[in-house]
């Protein structure tokens, strides 16, 4: 089964609170995704595989370990977007693919409308990228549409996750490890996440 990593670290805790605080602006709440997003990152890329390399200093030769890998950045359009600076800061070389779905507001299931990956993306380690993960219907039809065009590492990476959403993705995707800020313990009759945060993406982009 795959991992699922809920940070506990006092800086997420604190930036999660403003987050959650309805009275925090867009502004404020663009910023504060993005520095959770790179928190977040520096947790996924622990246990990253790493090459040897020799470098030369400016007084002798050091043996090195760089990272092994090559990355890209997929978010879910549109609220994954608002995670994507915060990751490039910690991985600037990265390629970005976008996966456009949105959640029927009926039906609640995923309705794809849009999907440009980088074009080696089967080479890369991708970190998928959703601020959500509420009934995991958005989350996991995207990594079967990665799956789909070769992609055969995955880390999802989200702000806020709930029970619903981890257990699809942990029954459909066991592969793929999950890294949450925050975890909350229900849904409600929309399925929103409770208590949550509200809206991720009106809340990045000052749609409502
Ligand atoms: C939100 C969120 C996730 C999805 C989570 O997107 O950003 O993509 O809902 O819900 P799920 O786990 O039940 O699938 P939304 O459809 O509101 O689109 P948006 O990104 O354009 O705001
Ligand atoms: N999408 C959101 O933006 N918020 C939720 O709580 C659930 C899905």
């Amino acid at each position: 089964m795959s991992k699922l990593f809920v940070s506990e670290h006092p800086l997420i805790h604190t930036k999660m609170a403003m987050l959650r605080n309805k009275e925090t602006g867009t502004k404020e709440f663009r910023e504060i995704i993005q520095e959770v997003a790179m928190l977040l990152t520096y947790e996924a890329t622990r246990d990253l595989p790493m090459k040897d390399i020799i470098v030369e200093t400016p007084v002798a030769t050091a043996n090195c370990k760089t990272a092994a890998e090559k990355f890209a950045i997929v978010p879910i359009l549109r609220a994954g977007m608002g995670m994507t600076d915060g990751l490039l800061k910690l991985l600037p070389t990265a390629k970005i693919g976008h996966i456009g779905l949105y959640r029927d507001e009926e039906t609640k299931q995923p309705v794809e409308y849009y999907c440009k990956l980088p074009a080696d993306v089967q080479e890369r380690t991708v970190f998928l990228t959703d601020p959500m993960l509420a009934t995991g219907g958005s989350a996991a039809a995207a990594v079967g549409f990665l799956k789909e065009r070769g992609v055969k590492k995955i880390i999802f990476l989200c702000i806020l996750a709930a029970p619903d959403g981890v257990q699809k993705m942990q029954e459909e995707h066991p592969d793929v490890d999950i890294y949450a800020a925050a975890y909350d313990g229900m849904l409600n009759e929309n399925a929103y996440i409770v208590p949550g945060l509200g809206d991720a993406g009106d809340r990045i982009f000052g749609t409502k």
